[in-house]
């Protein structure tokens, strides 16, 4: 048991040491004997710096790392010890659906429970930190990044931050037994990369970014949360990991964040390639400069801060306020009492993959997926029908997306394994077309897959086969999407849709059998064309995680019954991207007039084909009009807005109720129409309850165009319903 005093142990170390703590490699390192050469270290470390690199990333498991400490501190002669830091986005080894599918689950409280079981499992498993949650606002579908976000609304995202990093942290320390550090990203901006390219540059108005990006982040910092991490693109041209106006003025000073910053996988490094810093020399001064405490695995930091700071060209104090920072949160973790901290064989082997952590995951999974469409076919019955699973997604067990860096495919349920455990009778599986092959997932490249595809020589087998089983069922259900490969990091797609041959055999189905349930498992808003038109039913699964066949297979045979809502829309069309549903008023707005003046497309509608908010539901609800106790307040009232929700149908059910406002005039022009607040509600047949949201004077303030962040009187509409096309509204006046 050690307790140190953070500030004598910073003057105690030499100038090495400190920069040491400022930089973070990859832990394999640690596991071979002597420098790794070659490409896995192309960053070029040399067994010096790796030896006193302060933190580690990308390795876990309670053995190993209990191993990787003792030997690190042993040698350390400060006995300062390791972070181990990783990925854990959407589970550690009991994978949950993706982040954009957990967002549709419109439930905050199970959201935080699925980060507390990761944050459990992650720590007996040795790591102290999670890069997570990612909460870029997202709303253009051909960024494969889309993935890891909870889509394109800000207020969706500001609870989702919260509720994540609340799990994973807890709020009664970092110490305690269970938590991990969580570490908001990509600070700023990072979702709304031009043309959806990843890594791209970002053009936002000043209002915009304050507005509607940065509010998910301080959702985050309020929280609690200890760490940020910076983006890769610019902003007004200047990359984050140099942007000291954004790093220390808006995060720091205005945000209030008082943590730890960690620059981006080799950001800093990069800086030259933006053409903002001429060497690594340049590029180190620039991010230390803008508040840059960690240098993720670039040598920037290691080899240059030493002369800069003995040329007096970077001040010391810069350094120590930095290495400040990477000590209190190695303090706030308890890991100069206790090294190891969680890292536990034995709860590694009682926790990971337990019976509650499946059975959560598997309701977890069932909440995030989203009813599209159903003309009456779903859920099938459990007897009395020939069911032909047909589909690349059928028997897959890979559908758990490409940041499930620790789960493994042994451990996930596939669609045709849960169909199977639950002994539906008159059952066949085939898999119709060949999925892009399996090869490194980050390294897929689009024009490859499509080559493996049309070299398969059994793709008229496997079509012929489908084509038999589809014609002797009564229902066929039919499980396409993408690759997990194809999203994700540095997957950005021209084309968010199926690929050619699964169109192909979506046709060649419907043709031998019309009655196709359609399964999608996805990382993005696809645009699906024909086969929405066409399909009985669509349901939208995502990539659903360790439990997300049996998840699938309960919603289909009406064990669960489907109540998540999208939260980033669905376009009809690729030229309508980016299409989000609190787009702004424009001059020449279209609501179905006559003329060709209008702001609108000559061939396709503006509206998506499936809006933010929308979701169906095996059971009906429905809505009463709009009440407000009072139609005007002042800046300190709030009136009361409420709605009687029915389930009218025949089955229990739950509905996301929603809650929009419009600022009908504004110094600026404003949006159409925004979320303030929603609530997921829970009905038996026949039940009826009250949903009552106060609206504040807080929530209508907005950037004017004195760029102050105040709300504006006038008049304002608000609107309850089930979706974000809702026309359920009433009018109210802010005095
Ligand atoms: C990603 C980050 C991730 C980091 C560490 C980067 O390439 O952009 O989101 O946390 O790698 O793995």
């Amino acid at each position: 048991m050690r307790k140190v005093d953070l500030k004598k142990l910073l003057d105690n170390l030499s100038l090495e040491e400190k920069i040491g703590q400022l930089l973070q490699v990859c832990g394999y390192y640690y596991e071979i004997e002597g420098v790794v050469t070659g490409p896995q270290n192309s960053a070029g470390f040399n067994e010096r710096e790796i030896a006193s690199a302060g933190s580690v990333l990308g390795i876990a498991g309670a053995e190993r790392l209990k191993k990787i400490q003792k030997n690190y501190m042993e040698k350390h002669p400060h006995q300062i010890p390791l972070l181990f830091m990783a990925d854990v986005i959407n589970g550690y080894k009991t994978i949950f659906p993706i982040p954009l599918a957990q967002g549709c689950s419109f439930n905050p409280e199970l959201v935080k429970k699925c980060a507390e079981i990761s944050a459990m499992e992650s720590a007996a498993a040795g790591l102290h930190l999670t890069f997570s949650p990612m909460v870029d606002l997202v709303r253009d579908p051909r960024w494969g990044r889309v993935m890891e976000s909870t889509g394109e609304d800000t207020y969706v995202n500001c609870v989702f931050a919260k509720a994540t990093v609340e799990g994973y942290q807890g709020t009664d320390g970092l110490n305690k037994k269970g938590r991990i550090a969580a570490c908001v990203k990509h600070f700023a901006g990072y979702g709304a990369p031009m043309a959806g390219r990843d890594y791209n540059t970002v053009e936002l108005s000043e209002r915009t970014l304050r507005e509607q990006y940065l509010p998910p982040y301080q959702a985050a910092i309020e929280a609690g949360c200890s760490t940020v991490m910076t983006s890769f693109n610019t902003l007004d041209r200047v990359p984050s990991s140099a942007n000291k106006k954004l790093m220390r003025g808006i995060l720091r000073d205005e945000m209030g964040f008082e943590g730890m910053v960690i620059s981006d996988w080799a950001a800093i490094e990069e800086l030259i390639n933006h053409g903002v810093a001429q060497n690594r020399s340049d590029a180190a001064r620039l991010a230390i400069e803008a508040g840059v405490d960690i240098d993720m695995m670039t040598t920037c930091y290691c080899r240059n801060l030493k002369e800069l700071i003995e040329n007096k060209v970077v001040d010391e104090a810069l350094l120590d306020d930095a290495v400040m920072r990477v000590l209190q949160l190695k303090n706030d973790l308890g890991l100069f009492e206790n090294p190891f901290k969680d890292a536990d064989e034995k709860d590694e082997k009682t926790l990971i993959l337990c019976d509650e952590h499946r059975a959560f995951a598997r309701k977890l999974a069932a909440e995030t997926m989203v009813l599209l469409k159903n003309e009456g076919i779903l859920p099938i019955p459990k007897k009395g029908k020939k069911i032909a699973f047909i589909g690349p997604h059928t028997s897959r067990r890979w559908i758990c997306g490409v940041w499930s860096i620790f789960g493994e495919e042994k451990d996930v349920i596939s669609l045709e394994q849960a169909v199977r455990n639950k002994k539906i009778e008159n059952v066949t599986f085939s898999t119709g077309c060949p999925i892009l092959k399996d090869t490194d997932a980050l390294e897929l490249a689009e024009k490859d897959c499509t080559a493996i595809a049309e070299d398969n020589a059994n793709k008229q087998v496997l079509l012929d086969e489908a084509i038999l089983q589809a014609k002797n069922a009564d229902v066929v259900v039919l499980s396409l999407g993408e690759h997990p490969a194809q999203s994700g990091e540095a997957s950005s797609r021209v084309e968010p849709a199926l690929d050619a041959q699964q169109i192909e055999l979506f046709n060649k189905i419907y043709e031998a059998n019309p009655n196709v349930v359609v399964v999608l498992f996805n990382g993005r808003p696809l645009v699906l064309g024909e086969i929405f038109e066409k399909a009985k039913a669509v349901l939208e699964a995502w990539l659903p995680g360790t439990e997300g066949g049996n998840a699938v297979a309960d919603i289909l045979f009406g064990d669960e019954n489907p109540s998540g809502k999208l939260t980033m829309s669905f376009p009809r069309h690729i030229g309508q991207i980016p299409i989000y549903y609190n787009d702004f008023k424009t001059g020449r707005p279209y609501t179905g007039n006559k003329g060709k003046y209008f702001s609108k497309y000559i061939d396709c509608p503006n509206s998506p084909l499936l809006p933010f908010g929308y979701g169906l539901s095996y059971t009906s609800f429905e809505i009463s009009d709009v009440m407000l106790d009072r139609d005007s307040m002042t800046c300190k009232e709030s009136i009361f807005a409420s709605v009687r929700v029915k389930n009218v149908g025949k089955t229990a059910g739950k509905e996301v109720i929603q809650c929009y406002i419009r600022d009908e005039v504004g110094s600026v022009a404003r949006p159409v129409r925004e979320l303030k607040g929603f609530h997921k509600v829970e009905l038996q047949p026949g039940e009826e309850k009250e949903i009552v949201f106060e609206i504040t004077e807080e929530m209508l303030r907005f950037y004017t165009i004195d760029m102050e962040y105040k709300s504006e009187p006038g008049k304002f509409t608000v609107w309850i319903g089930s979706s974000s096309q809702t026309q359920n509204g009433r009018e109210f006046i802010l005095i």
